[in-house]
């Protein structure tokens, strides 16, 4: 087997925020960012391993500031440990204003 680095598996994934997605705050719903985290972490998981992956488990998701309707949010995704058949992946979450750089 080769080895492999944490940042040969990095994915990054980019998601507007549209009416759909979000809750009557007009905020995204975290049931939503969950379902664009999962995929993300096992397209990262896939780049490891070379094969398809599950969910097993997750060990800790806090919301720390919400993320508004109109909103571009990054998904940084990369595998950070790798056991026998298992590996575990390391995301980071954050929103931008689409506007806020002009
Ligand atoms: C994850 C799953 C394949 C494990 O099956 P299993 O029969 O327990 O398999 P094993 O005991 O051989 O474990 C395989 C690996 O998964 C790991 N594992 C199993 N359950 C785990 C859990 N809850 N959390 C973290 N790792 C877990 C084991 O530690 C093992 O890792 P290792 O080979 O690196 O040591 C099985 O529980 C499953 O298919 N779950 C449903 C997954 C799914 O559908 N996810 C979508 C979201 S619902």
């Amino acid at each position: 087997m080769n080895p492999r680095k944490a940042s040969d598996s990095l994915t990054i994934m980019t998601e507007l925020v549209l009416p759909n997605d979000t809750n009557v705050f007009g905020n995204l719903m975290g049931g939503r960012l969950m379902y664009w985290m999962d995929i993300a972490a096992a397209l990262s998981a896939q780049k490891h391993c070379n094969a398809p992956v599950v969910t097993a488990s997750v060990d800790n998701i806090s919301f720390e500031n919400p993320i508004k309707l109109g909103n571009v949010v990054h998904i940084e995704a990369k595998v950070t440990r790798s056991f026998n058949s298992s590996m575990e992946v390391h995301m980071k979450v954050w929103g931008e204003r689409p506007d806020a750089s002009v």
